[in-house]
């Protein structure tokens, strides 16, 4: 059979440039690469490009935040996603931005065809507006009160506690996350994209019958529903591209962000000629295929195909939607280290056991997959290590130093060489369909076959008889070259794997080679391939999630938590990251300014009994330091494990003053003493020679 050469541009969505690569976002790369590096082997002309999603009003307030500029923020996360996915062997043709001088000229041009067709309406709508910081409020932006429910502290559009859905409009008490300021309501201008006039187009698309059928049954139901106008401006203060002859008004971030697969290609064509044109205009012979998460179809099946549409393009052969990555059977959790970014794996495992585990549990379809780190550890240690890698260390060594390297001339056993050869045909067709699970076991199965073909022949016990060294020889060549077609299978999932073995077997792997064997041919030395996961690394790398404070939170969280890493002086005293606490309720500065923080003089210390860590303080404010009445305090302290109370006496320390007393169960405490560190022996007081006198006021 020959092949037809097929034209194809595949991308996988655009990751936000204000946060950074997870194994969420993993999949969908992984899963991309696969099938485009499966696509390459067979001779297609393919390309694979992404870029990092720049625009929007999160990215602006995040580089606000950073005191940096967006568009230095963006530099610097592209450079770390980029690196991140090379590491992982993701193997685009081109990583742009959609914050580049390409992907504002496809915008633009999209806009005004458009525009000129009759196909953008404006309309003035009411918007929460935060008065303090002249910003109109994105719905995640404003919390308060359920309407439904009535409880508090809720998104803008949607409740946590009882699920109701509604517009930031209709929260009780809203306040705007960015200033803390009661929102009101405000007028503007807003451009809409009338979606529904491509209502017909967009079912005819549908059922044209490359979309998953979950899909084409997700999108059914929204033309029950009828579709909406879809509001693509935003006012200023934005980042993003300005909408042409609309001074002040921004594309939605949505708008230009899947405009920028073109501005990717357009990049990558103008810097190799290959001709953009081609791929993307309305005839197209081309394949365009989009690899997605199922939180955007939406976008991705209803906007885009209408705009390429409107604008004469062409549509996309197929929108591929995956489902969600959960770790243990759960979303992806700070406090349990099972949110784990890319690079955390990367300082701790191997990429491509990772690209086993999501290649082996893939499917075609939009199911959520479950990364249970057990299961994948012994997964891969079981398939990659015990079964495929296995028939190589099994035979490699008897070829090198009985036969100089050299395979046999003769096939031992013809029909198992076929069996394995003949299932090309069908692993090739689960590739395509993305169906790589399937593949995998095929693949594996193979693997167990070849294994147990050894394991009867017993090469090890044959090598003991001088009168047998042929068949070694030809069982364990017919075992290479088992592995070798195996890796052929494989190297879209395993690209380095399948180096090392191309430099083992003195070979390169094509996939037209699965049809071949290698007779009378000198491999290499045997190198171990690939280690075994270790489950202690796998914790260790849980472990070091667990620190991971600030990524993918919500906005105020995230702007607490900051605030209070800077002025934490536990992180500079222990060069540990602060414990995972939630930094408790923002505090005004006026309740901050009530706290009187004063230098105490500790004149007494001694012991209280029963009482494990509490020490009873005499603490006197008094600068010649008496101890007279009226300027002393009795301060229960609970700085046992770090100090002696003799060592205590003379020292000095800083108190809070003015603390309503407490009645504790040893006596009455007028105050408290602030000592830092990280607890056990290492807590700091004063020392008198550092200059501080008693009864100073600390601010
Ligand atoms: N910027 C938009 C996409 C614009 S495409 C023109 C976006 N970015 S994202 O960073 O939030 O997500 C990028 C991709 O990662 C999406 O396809 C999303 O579905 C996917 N995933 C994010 N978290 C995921 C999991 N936990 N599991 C699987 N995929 C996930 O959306
Ligand atoms: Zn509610």
């Amino acid at each position: 059979m020959t092949l037809q050469k097929r034209k194809i541009l595949a991308t996988c969505a655009l990751p936000y440039a204000n946060g950074s690569i997870h194994l969420g976002h993993l999949l969908e790369h992984i899963q991309t690469d696969i099938w485009v590096r499966f696509q390459r082997m067979r001779g297609h002309e393919i390309y694979f490009v992404c870029a990092d999603d720049a625009h929007g009003t999160p990215i602006m307030l995040k580089a606000q935040e950073l005191g940096i500029t967006p568009e230095e923020m963006i530099a610097g996360v592209r450079e770390e996603h980029m690196a991140d996915f090379a590491d992982f062997h993701i193997s685009f043709d081109n990583y742009h931005s959609t914050h580049s001088e390409e992907n504002q000229a496809f915008a633009s041009e999209i806009y005004n065809r458009l525009h000129a067709k009759g196909l953008i309406k404006t309309r003035v709508i009411s918007q929460l507006y935060d008065p303090e910081k002249n910003m109109f409020l994105p719905d995640r932006f404003v919390k308060g009160t359920c309407p439904s429910c009535k409880s508090e502290d809720q998104n803008g559009d949607s409740c946590d506690n009882c699920g109701a859905t509604y517009s930031p409009t209709e929260v009780i008490n809203p306040r705007s996350v960015v200033s803390g300021a009661t929102p009101i309501l405000k007028d503007s201008e807003h451009y809409f994209f009338d979606l529904p006039a491509f209502s017909d187009m967009l079912q005819e698309w549908t059922r044209s019958g490359s979309l998953q059928e979950e899909m084409a049954n997700k999108l059914a139901e929204w033309f029950e529903q009828g579709l909406q106008q879809w509001d693509i401006s935003r006012d200023a203060p934005y980042f993003g591209f300005e909408i042409p002859n609309a001074p002040g008004k921004y594309f939605y971030v949505w708008l230009d962000a899947p405009i920028g697969y073109m501005g990717s290609f357009k990049n990558y064509c103008d810097k190799t000629g290959v001709d953009f044109d081609q791929f993307w205009q309305k005839d197209s012979e081309a394949e365009l295929y989009h690899f997605i998460g199922k939180d955007i179809i939406y976008f991705h099946s209803l906007f885009w195909p209408a705009m390429l549409e409107g604008a004469d393009l062409r549509k996309p052969t197929s929108v591929y939607a995956h489902g969600f990555v959960t770790v243990n059977g759960a979303k992806m959790s700070k406090s349990k280290g099972t949110f784990i970014k890319g690079r955390t794996y990367l300082e701790h495992l191997n990429p491509e056991y990772l690209r086993y585990y999501y290649a082996a549990k893939l499917t075609s379809r939009i199911d959520d997959l479950d990364l249970n780190l057990e299961d994948f550890a012994q997964r891969v240690n079981s398939d990659l290590v015990g079964k495929v890698v296995n028939i190589a260390s099994r035979c490699a060594s008897f070829i090198t130093k009985r036969f100089d390297g050299m395979l046999s001339s003769t096939i031992e056993n013809q029909a198992l060489a076929d069996e394995v050869t003949q299932a090309g045909d069908n692993i090739a067709a689960l590739y395509e369909a993305r169906d790589f699970g399937k593949a995998m076991r095929e693949i594996m199965a193979l693997a167990d076959k070849a294994n147990e073909y050894i394991a009867i022949k017993e090469p090890w016990q044959l090598v003991k008889d001088e009168t047998k060294q042929q068949e070694v020889q030809d069982i364990c060549s017919l075992g290479i070259n088992l592995f070798r077609t195996l890796m052929i299978y494989l190297k879209p999932v395993l690209p380095k794997l399948a180096e090392s073995t191309e430099a083992f077997l003195n070979d390169e792997l094509n996939w037209e080679g699965h049809k071949i064997l290698l007779t009378s041919h000198k491999i290499n030395k045997f190198k171990a391939l690939l280690q075994r996961v270790d489950m202690d690394k796998v914790n260790a790398m849980t472990d070091a999630s667990k620190d991971n404070l600030a990524v993918a939170e919500e906005p105020a969280k995230k702007a607490n938590k900051k605030k209070a890493k800077k002025s934490a002086p536990k992180k500079e005293l222990t060069g540990k990251p602060l414990v995972d606490d939630p930094i408790s309720e923002e505090i005004q500065f006026d309740d901050f300014a009530k706290i009187d923080l004063r230098i105490a003089k500790i004149v007494n210390a001694e012991h209280v009994e029963k009482a494990d860590k509490l020490l009873r303080l005499t603490l006197s404010l008094d600068e010649t330091g008496s101890g007279e009445e009226n300027t002393t305090r009795q301060v229960f302290a609970g700085i046992k494990s770090a100090y002696q109370p003799e060592d205590l006496i003379g020292k000095l320390t800083v108190m809070v003053a003015n603390l309503a007393p407490r009645k504790m169960r040893f006596g009455m405490s007028e105050g408290m003493v602030l000592a830092a560190g990280p607890g056990g022996e290492d807590l700091w007081i004063l020392n008198p020679e550092d200059g501080a006198q008693p009864g100073m006021r600390v601010k």
